[in-house]
């Protein structure tokens, strides 16, 4: 039993250990974590999220437990703010969870009580908690290349009939390369055709081009399909990191199945963590209810998309301008709170040394991270240690 109080053997997800302490040196630019930061290096709490919240506080609502799927209004929200208005959203039914990476886990378990032993395909590189996630809940993880579109399809025709394949809807972490319109088309006559489920994980819709447009292959697929099922995380885009709010959708074809889903998710969450958060999930219902503050909060989140953007353009102009064009293009065709410098390992470890500019040694770093006044060293980093001998 006293084995249990050993030194837990290390989790290479938390590798970066030093990384994540960096920013306790200020001279040190921690762009490791995927949160968004201000100018000012501040992640501040949106403006609609804090005017909900006032109006939360004054309207001092019950703290009562809220049930298995948790608050119904903001499930009913989230499946009109994904699915729009399109036939997909009268079959589908929606369940609160905690954040995206809750969603995640919860649709794993409903694949895993429906259909044990699935495989579930992942794209390689995948967000880092994919596989440990899937993985946790009993199902099998293969991999698709995921950053061209015409090894992604190849490989996804090896996805069969009972197979289920996650995608990220938009801004891909940690690539930051997105699939084509014409390779969403193809993959949705794939799913068609085949049978497979797309799994379509939203962390950061409204950061890439736009709410709608990345929106709009998660639409699509919704509208092609039978079956599907998406994770939605609040974290990025509402700002409500540890809020912890986030919602579990699944697309089927009839009541009864939805119903059978709604149950499996919610004796999931039982066993997992009984209720969702309520808070966030209260501040999220409030904006998207009233017109006021929901234009409030697209205009913040296009504020944000503008700044990630900005920040992208001005790294690959200095980079172009120090005669690493190839690179500058590299990045520039990036989209989202992530980019993944076209450096190799030990390149991104000499950053780290000789710059104190803190990426994974993947070569992913947080651009919505970055302040202004530091793209442009960046650039002189990344130039110094492609040039080095
Ligand atoms: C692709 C992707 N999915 C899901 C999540 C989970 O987000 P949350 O913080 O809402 O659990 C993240 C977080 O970084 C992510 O990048």
């Amino acid at each position: 039993m006293l084995e249990l109080l050993l030194p837990p053997p290390v989790d290479p997800l938390w590798d970066l250990a030093e990384a994540y302490g960096a920013d306790a040196r200020p001279e040190r630019l921690n762009l490791v974590l995927g949160v968004y930061r201000d100018d000012r290096g501040g992640t501040p709490v949106m403006a609609a999220v804090r005017e909900a919240e006032i109006r939360l506080a004054e309207r001092s609502a019950s703290k009562e437990y809220r049930g298995l799927s948790g608050n119904a209004a903001f499930n009913r929200a989230m499946l009109s703010l994904i699915l729009g208005s399109g036939p997909s959203a009268d079959r589908a039914v929606a369940v609160q969870t905690v954040a995206g990476s809750g969603a995640l886990r919860l649709l794993a378990d409903l694949i895993c009580r429906t259909r044990p032993g699935t495989t579930v395909w992942i794209s390689d590189p995948a967000y880092v908690n994919h596989r440990p996630i899937l993985e946790a809940a009993g199902l099998t993880v293969r991999t698709y290349a995921c950053t061209d579109g015409p090894a992604m399809l190849r490989d996804l025709t090896r996805a069969g009939r009972d197979d289920v394949v996650l995608l990220q809807g938009c801004c891909h972490n940690p690539t930051g390369v997105d699939p084509s319109a014409e390779d969403w088309e193809a993959m949705a006559d794939l799913a068609a055709r085949t049978g497979w489920v797309p799994f379509v994980d939203l962390a950061y819709h409204g950061l890439g081009d736009g709410l709608a447009a990345d929106l709009a292959p998660t639409r699509m697929l919704a509208e092609r399909v039978p079956e599907m099922l998406i994770a939605i995380s609040c974290s990025k885009n509402f700002g409500l990191y540890s809020d912890r709010t986030g919602c579990a959708i699944v697309v089927g074809t009839s009541r009864q199945a939805l119903r059978h889903a709604e149950t499996a998710l919610q004796n999931a969450a039982r066993t997992l963590y009984s209720m969702p958060p309520e808070h966030g999930a209260a501040v999220v219902t409030t904006i998207l209810e009233d017109e006021t503050l929901r234009t409030l909060w697209q205009t913040e989140l296009d504020t944000m998309r503008a700044r990630i953007e900005a920040n992208r353009i001005t790294l690959a102009t200095h980079l172009t301008a120090l005669g690493h064009e190839a690179q500058a293009r590299t990045l520039a065709r990036q989209k989202g709170m992530f980019s993944m410098l076209p450096l190799t390992p030990e390149q991104m470890l000499r950053l780290r040394a000789e710059c104190a500019i803190y990426g994974t040694t993947a070569g992913r770093i947080n651009i919505a991270g970055l302040p202004t006044d530091r793209v442009e060293c960046v650039a002189k980093g990344m130039a110094q240690v492609l040039d080095a001998p």
